[in-house]
C-alpha cells in the first residue's frame, strides 16, 4: 500500500470505513438472518451453494485492458451477486460476498489491502442492492409484476453504479485521470457484459422462486457469455498486436534503424512520466509512438532505402507517411485518438512542419513529445542517406537549439535534461536498449 500515492490510500481507507459503516447500520436496523420461509438449514445450504458457485465463476474472469495500462476484470460472478442480494437478507448477503472475496483473494495471494478493498467493494454494492430488494420487493404480488420488476431493475442499477464508481474511482486516482471521463471510457469497454449479466442475475432469482434446479438451464448461457467475451477481448488484443507487427515490419525494412519505433516509444514513455502526464495519456501517447511510422508501409524501398539525398518528388512521398498512418489507424476505434498524434508527429512548433502546418500548442501534445524522441533517435542512428551519426551530446545540442522552432521548447528542454541524467548514470545509449522495453 505504501507504493500508492496519498490520495489513493485515503480513498481505499474511506471505502473500508464505508463498508464497515454500512455493515454496522444493517446489523442494527435489519439484523434478520432469514427471509420468509428460511431457517438455519436452508440458509446454510444456500450459502454453501453460492460460495462454491462464486468461487467457480471467479476462476473464469474476463480481463479487460482499460484505456490505460491497468486492467480490470469482469466475471460472470456479477450475476450471482444479484441473486445473492435477493435470496438472502442484507446482513447474510454482505457476509457471504465478503467471505468469498477474502477466501478467493487469499488463494490468489493478492496483497492484503487489495483483498480488503475488493471485499469492501462487494459488501457495499451487494449490501445496498440487498437492502433495497429486502425493503421494497413485494412478495405478496407476482414476481413479474411491473412494480417488482422496477424494484429489481432499480436495485441492479444501484449495484452497477456502486461497483463502477468505486472501482473506477480508485483506478482514476491511480492513473491520475479525471474521474468522469475515466468512468465513461471504461464503462464503454465493459457495458455489454455488465448489461447481459444483470438480467441473467434476475433470471437466476426468478428460477429460484420457481425451482432452483431450473438454474442449470442457465449454465450454457453463462458459458456462452464467457467465451463470447473472451473472444472479443482476444480480437482486440490481436488487433493491437497486428498493428505493432506492421510497425515492426517498417522498422525491419531499414536494417540500420531496427527497433526504431520501440526505442522512440521507450523515450516517449519516460518523457511522459517526466512531464507528469496521467497514465492514461502516457499510455496513448506511447502506443502512438510505437506506431508513428506505420504509414511508411506505402513508401517503396527505392525511396525508403535510398543511399543518397532524396529528390523533391521522393521527399514529398516520404511526407505522405503521417497522413497514411492516420488513415490506417482511423479504421481502429481504439486508436482514433492515437491516429491524430501520428498524423502530426512531423509538425514544427513554428508551423513549418508537415502535413498540415499546425503551429504551437495546436499540435497535439503527444505529437510534440514523439517529435523530439523521434528526431533524437534518428540523429543518433545511421540512416541510408547519411553516413555520419551524431554523438549523444551533438544530438542534444541540436534539439536544444531547435526548441521553439522545430520542437516545443519546454518538452525539448525536459528531454535533454532527462537524457543527460541517464548518460550521467552511465547507461547504454546507442545500439542497445536505453530503457527497458515496454510490456507488450
Ligand atoms: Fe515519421
Amino acid at each position: 500500500m505504501k507504493k500508492l500515492e496519498k490520495r489513493a490510500r485515503i480513498f481505499i481507507i474511506f471505502i473500508y470505513l464505508l463498508a464497515v459503516t454500512l455493515f454496522s447500520l444493517t446489523f442494527v436496523y435489519m439484523p434478520s438472518l432469514y427471509r420468509a420461509g428460511q431457517n438455519i438449514y436452508t440458509v446454510s445450504l444456500l450459502s454453501l451453494f453460492f460460495i462454491v458457485s462464486l468461487m467457480v465463476a471467479d476462476r473464469f474472469p474476463i480481463v479487460y485492458i482499460l484505456r490505460s495500462s491497468s486492467k480490470a476484470e469482469v466475471s460472470v460472478a456479477m450475476a450471482l451477486d444479484i441473486a445473492i442480494a435477493f435470496v438472502f437478507t442484507p446482513i447474510v448477503a454482505m457476509s457471504l460476498v465478503v467471505l468469498e472475496n477474502l477466501i478467493a483473494d487469499a488463494i490468489h495471494k493478492k496483497s492484503w489491502y487489495k483483498n480488503l478493498f475488493n471485499a469492501s467493494l462487494a459488501a457495499i454494492s451487494v449490501g445496498l442492492m440487498s437492502i433495497l430488494l429486502n425493503r421494497f420487493f413485494n412478495v405478496t404480488i407476482p414476481f413479474l409484476s411491473l412494480y417488482n420488476m422496477l424494484v429489481i431493475v432499480g436495485a441492479a442499477f444501484v449495484y452497477f453504479f456502486a461497483e463502477t464508481f468505486i472501482l473506477f474511482g480508485l483506478l482514476s486516482i491511480i492513473n491520475k485521470a479525471t474521474f468522469f471521463n475515466f468512468w465513461m471510457e471504461n464503462v464503454k469497454t465493459i457495458w455489454v457484459e455488465i448489461f447481459t449479466l444483470i438480467p441473467l442475475g434476475i433470471m437466476i432469482v426468478y428460477f429460484f422462486q420457481k425451482s432452483p434446479w431450473m438454474n442449470l438451464f442457465l449454465l450454457p448461457t453463462f458459458i456462452t457469455i464467457y467465451y463470447a467475451s473472451m473472444r472479443r477481448v482476444q480480437v482486440e488484443e490481436e488487433t493491437i498486436n497486428a498493428l505493432f507487427t506492421f510497425a515492426k515490419a517498417v522498422d525491419d525494412r531499414i536494417p540500420d534503424t531496427m527497433q526504431h519505433s520501440v526505442r522512440v516509444a521507450n523515450w516517449t514513455k519516460n518523457l511522459c512520466e517526466r512531464l507528469n502526464l496521467s497514465e492514461e495519456q502516457s499510455y496513448f501517447i506511447t502506443m502512438a509512438a510505437k506506431l508513428h511510422d506505420i504509414g511508411k508501409l506505402i513508401i517503396p524501398d527505392s525511396v525508403l532505402l535510398k543511399p543518397a539525398p532524396l529528390t523533391d518528388e521522393e521527399f514529398n512521398m516520404i511526407k505522405q507517411h503521417p497522413i497514411k498512418g492516420d488513415d490506417i489507424l482511423n479504421h481502429f476505434s481504439r486508436f482514433k485518438d492515437g491516429a491524430k498524434i501520428v498524423r502530426h508527429h512531423h509538425e514544427y512548433f513554428n508551423g513549418k512542419g508537415y502535413p498540415d502546418g499546425l503551429k504551437g500548442e495546436s499540435i497535439p501534445l503527444g505529437a510534440r513529445i514523439i517529435s523530439v524522441a523521434d528526431a533524437f533517435d534518428a540523429m543518433i542512428s545511421a540512416r541510408p542517406y547519411k553516413n555520419k551519426m551524431a554523438t549523444v551530446e551533438e544530438a542534444l545540442n541540436k534539439i536544444r537549439k531547435a526548441g521553439g522552432k522545430q520542437f516545443d521548447p519546454i518538452i525539448a528542454e525536459v528531454f535533454c535534461q532527462m537524457v543527460r541524467e541517464k548518460v550521467a548514470e552511465d547507461e547504454y545509449v546507442k545500439g542497445k536498449e536505453f530503457f527497458p522495453v515496454l510490456n507488450d
